[in-house]
């Protein structure tokens, strides 16, 4: 064993070193200097459970508060989020209006509502909606030169906080107020069979799916990572780990983690430790990620995707309908579900494959008992 100062295998942790996401930075930074109101200011981030999404939020907010934005931190969609958000706006701006209240504190912010700094007056405070005290703040922060940016994780698109939300964001827009909205979610989210407000809001909005890591960008971080721990493992054993890893980023931080917890205590990792190592990651991430993502589906897509599962990588939907006993325009119904909730994809005609990595590999086995 050696000691792991360098992997955080837990959702929502902050790796040490973000691997592989430099070009999605740069552009959130470009559409950050857009204009107010121009479509690049409002983001879907969309991804499977372990892709980053959580992690990359706090990173945005880092990155928006380095160019004078007021960022509420992530909120997860929930009832009352708008206060949340409201509460989080008042205190990471309040460095920007505290000092200056004084020569400000004349008619236009005492019009808007406000005491001392980002407070509300108590009248405000007790009888406004969360609605209208955002755009309050939005108003106030605009005047000061300063963007509000608003990060929303694990985004449910039928939920009414968020269409509250959207809502407001959008006549704050109109006003040609300074703001920017990130929200983040399972692809699921935001699925074709939502027709709201909310739907058309995000269909507009400047999407990105998180793509899977490129395994050079792991292996680069893989050696520079293992060395800095004082953990020796050859190329070849380097790279069977980095493969191992699928391109996901909690599987980088479990196969990184498990193989400083099996070397060796010289700090030499050999075959058997790193098979060890990707044993022990695969059944963290079978449990943690392909479980859970299960668990989330319905009866008939789980049998879709275990009629799936008897292929070796990809599966033709005729054969997929008759082990499953339907027709093929029945199976597809299920088919496109499953593409909507990023659980498999398209690969060449009429044929699919899994988009989570060991999924395949979890139902035969569950499957077996
Ligand atoms: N770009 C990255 N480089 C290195 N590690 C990463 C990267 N992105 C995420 N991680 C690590 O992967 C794990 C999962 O990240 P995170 O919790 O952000 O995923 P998520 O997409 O929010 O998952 P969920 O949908 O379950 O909430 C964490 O351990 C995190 O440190
Ligand atoms: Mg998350």
């Amino acid at each position: 064993m050696v000691e792991d100062t360098i992997f955080s295998p837990s959702f929502g942790n902050r790796p040490s070193y973000l691997v592989g996401r430099e070009a999605i930075l740069r552009s959130f930074d470009q559409n950050l200097q857009t204009r107010p109101g121009s479509r690049e200011r409002s983001t879907v981030l969309l991804g499977q459970r372990g892709s980053g999404k959580t992690v990359l939020l706090w990173e945005l907010a880092d990155r928006a508060r380095k160019c004078g934005y007021v960022v509420a931190n992530p909120t997860v969609t929930s009832e009352g989020m708008l206060d949340r958000i409201v509460e989080k706006i008042q205190k990471d701006g309040e460095r920007y209006v505290k000092e200056n209240h004084k020569r400000l504190a004349g008619g236009s912010v005492g019009a808007l509502g406000f005491s001392v700094g980002l407070q509300f007056t108590k009248d405000v405070q007790e009888t406004k909606s969360a609605e209208y005290k955002l755009t309050q703040l939005a108003e106030r922060l605009t005047a000061e030169g300063h963007g509000i940016l608003i990060l929303v994780d694990e985004l449910q698109a039928n939920s009414a906080d968020v269409r509250k939300l959207v809502i407001a964001y959008q006549e704050i827009v109109g006003e040609g107020l300074d703001i920017a909205m990130v929200l983040a979610g399972l692809p699921a989210a935001v699925s074709a069979t939502l027709n709201d407000r909310v739907l058309t809001f995000l269909n507009r909005s400047n999407k990105v799916v998180l793509p899977s890591l490129a395994l050079g960008d792991i292996d680069a971080f893989y050696s520079r990572a293992f060395a800095s721990i004082g953990l020796k493992v050859n190329d070849v054993l380097r790279r069977k780990a980095v493969e191992a890893t699928a391109g996901s980023p909690y599987m980088l931080q479990l196969v990184g983690h498990y193989m400083a917890v099996y070397a060796q205590d010289d700090g030499t990792a050999e075959e058997q430790q790193v098979d060890q190592a990707i044993l022990a990651a695969r059944h963290d991430f079978q449990t943690d990620v392909c479980e859970t993502t299960l668990a989330a589906l319905s009866d008939k897509d789980a049998e879709f995707l275990i009629a799936m599962s008897q292929d070796a990588s990809e599966s033709r939907i005729s054969e997929v309908a008759e082990r499953m006993s339907v027709s093929v325009d029945y199976a597809q119904k299920y088919r496109r579900r499953l593409i909507d909730a990023g659980v498999i994809r398209a690969s060449g005609r009429g044929r699919v494959s899994f988009a989570v990595p060991y999924l395949a590999d979890y139902l035969r086995k569950e499957e077996s008992v």
